[in-house]
């Protein structure tokens, strides 16, 4: 098969969909691997390691979306609509709950949309979106703990508070949404700088798992609004990071809630890319990376990973590669008919919206 790798063009995004290792993988097992020129600079990969991996490496995105199976990191932008046509597989983070006119354009060239998001294993694991989310969580922790200071780089003053305290003086708390992949990861690295940290989640489940095994500093509670609104006044971050696959994030904060929040606090919310966890959240960029709402510092990247693109990049072709593989060697059909998990993975094909959670986040907007 075709495999076309184009550059990502979204702001600061700095990750590419395939290292040259996986590359040589897929040109080992006979396929043909078409790399646009540059794409993988800023995760530290030159077109020559490119080309001596095996792939085509081409200035033309023309070229690279007209092979069979296109792999990329973020959703296409309207930029990159006029690729679409019948015929192509498309393999990314779509995240089409957020941005149903991405969703029109597929159903209407007959693209076959595949989400890296809604790739679900039996046992409800998001084995593409984890490791991103693992990564997200981490860099969600570090830029909560960077906005905090008052000097943080921003126009915004954070209430400058060191995360861990300092001798009598108490720990910062953190309020963290979802104790998810991204949730526990963003736990576990403001804990080691001594952060009390209260993690809010849904399952009982999960809590229940969590409660048996997380750090000293983390506590796991059920989530009810009553839970958060009581602990928003004494809490210095807040990370958003609940999902309910395919479907909008839940959407748990009122304005009137985070105005509960201390000024110069912080609000990093991580599932902006699923639509946001609050009245106050929209998408912001690496050029303009927070806002001000009710005092509060907010963060709302989509792409978090980006900032760290040795890293991601590698984390996520080990993660998809194999997918990449059986879709390429078998075809989608024999591909989705023997695995399940890639099956929920299909979002829009032959002009309608397959995904269930999809569908019924874009009902009456498609
Ligand atoms: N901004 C970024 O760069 C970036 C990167 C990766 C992931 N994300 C997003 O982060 C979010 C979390 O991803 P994840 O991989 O951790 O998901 P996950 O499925 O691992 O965890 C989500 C958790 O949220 C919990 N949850 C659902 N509804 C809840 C509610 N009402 N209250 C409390 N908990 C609730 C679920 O039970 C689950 O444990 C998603 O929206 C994902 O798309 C964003």
């Amino acid at each position: 098969m075709r495999i076309g790798v184009p550059k990502e063009i979204k702001n600061r995004e700095h990750r590419v969909a395939v290292t040259p290792e996986g590359v040589a993988l897929l040109v080992g097992a006979g396929h043909k691997v078409v790399v646009e020129s540059r794409a993988g600079i800023d995760s530290a990969f030159t077109d020559q390691a490119y080309r001596k991996a095996g792939a085509f490496v081409t200035d033309s995105a023309d070229e690279i979306w007209r092979c069979e199976l296109v792999i990329k990191v973020k959703e296409p932008l309207p930029d990159e609509y006029r690729h679409f046509r019948k015929g192509v597989i498309l393999f990314t983070y779509l995240h089409l709950a957020a941005v149903p006119e991405l969703a029109r354009e597929l159903m209407a060239s007959g693209v076959c949309a595949i989400g890296y998001e809604t790739v679900q294993l039996e046992s409800g694991r998001l084995p593409l979106l984890a490791p991103m989310s693992q990564v997200a969580g981490k860099v969600a922790a570090q830029l909560g703990v960077q906005y905090l200071q008052k000097e943080n780089g921003s126009p915004f003053q954070g209430t400058g508070r060191l995360l861990g305290g300092m001798g009598s003086l108490n720990a910062a708390r953190v309020v963290i949404l979802g104790a998810g992949n991204v949730g526990i990861n963003a736990a576990e690295t403001v804990a080691c700088l001594g952060a009390e940290v209260l993690l809010l989640e849904a399952n009982e489940t999960r809590i229940h798992t969590l409660q048996q095994k997380t750090h000293k500093n983390i506590q796991v509670h059920h989530y009810t609004h009553k839970n958060l609104i009581g602990l928003l006044p004494t809490c210095d971050l807040l990370i958003g990071a609940a999902l309910i696959p395919g479907k909008h994030a839940p959407m748990l904060l009122q304005r009137s809630d985070i105005a509960l929040m201390k000024a110069g606090s912080v609000f990093v919310d991580v599932a902006i890319d699923q639509g946001g966890m609050s009245e106050t959240s929209r998408p912001t960029s690496y050029e303009d990376p927070v806002y001000l709402e009710e005092g509060v510092i907010h963060c709302c990247l989509p792409n978090l990973p980006a900032a760290v693109p040795q890293t991601s990049t590698a984390a996520l072709t080990h993660a998809t590669l194999p997918y990449v593989r059986k879709i390429a060697d078998m075809g989608l059909d024999a591909a989705v008919a023997s695995d399940p998990s890639l099956k929920l993975g299909i979002n829009i094909r032959d002009g309608n919206i397959v995904h269930e959670g999809v569908r019924s986040a874009l009902a009456g907007q498609v």
